[in-house]
């Protein structure tokens, strides 16, 4: 089991790599988390106006996960690399460098689920994609995504991804919670506008 244990610890602290807190702090934007939503993720960084960091905040994010997948595979096999992919999830979460305060993970599941499973990975993003363009909220784009991604990865994959897809999928959720509270009373913000409300 040591394997498994080297597996975990590295993929956390990949995962717990902030780099929407990071990015935004060397361009001398100041705190993200006092910004928007108060946030460490690809959407709230948008809120500042800047796409290119954005973009490499989803990248950074996306790809952290991606990695920690693909390190535990080439060293220990498929099952090392579930769970790093996991562990990496939750790094990003919960990173003890900011006193396991962090993001709300759509970044992460996404590169984790493309290097576990490319297919559910693209179904996942399709679903992000569609629901995004039709309502305009990020949140309910990657809640939506999550409630789906454990029937796809059951479909596509088989019974050990799917476990995944629902902790991972539960977690997001809890995470979300004051944008679900937002989206049901009305005052989420639509993707790109600004937000003054913290959480
Ligand atoms: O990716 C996070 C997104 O779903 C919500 O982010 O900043 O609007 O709370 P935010």
């Amino acid at each position: 089991y040591v394997n498994f244990i080297i597996a975990i610890a590295g993929g956390y602290l990949l995962g717990a790599i902030p780099f929407g807190l990071v990015l935004t702090k060397l361009a001398g934007l100041g705190d993200i988390r006092e910004i928007g939503s108060g946030n460490i993720g690809a959407t709230n960084v948008l809120r500042t106006g800047r796409k290119d960091l954005a973009l490499l905040t989803l990248i950074g994010d996306a790809g952290k996960g991606g990695l920690a997948v693909l390190l535990a595979r080439y060293a220990f096999g498929e099952q090392a690399a579930l769970l790093a992919g996991v562990a990496a999830f939750a790094g990003h979460v919960w990173p003890i460098w900011l006193g396991f305060k962090g993001g709300k993970g759509v970044a992460t599941y996404i590169g984790t689920l493309l290097a576990l499973n490319w297919m559910v990975c693209l179904l996942f993003c399709a679903t992000w994609l569609i629901v995004a363009v039709l309502r305009r909220y990020s949140s309910l784009a990657a809640l939506s995504a999550a409630a789906a991604a454990p029937v796809f990865a059951y479909i596509w994959s088989g019974v050990a991804l799917s476990a995944a897809c629902a902790i991972l999928s539960l977690i997001l959720y809890y995470r979300h919670k004051d944008n679900i509270l937002r989206l049901l009373d009305g005052t989420e913000t639509k993707i790109g506008g600004a937000k003054a409300a913290n959480g």
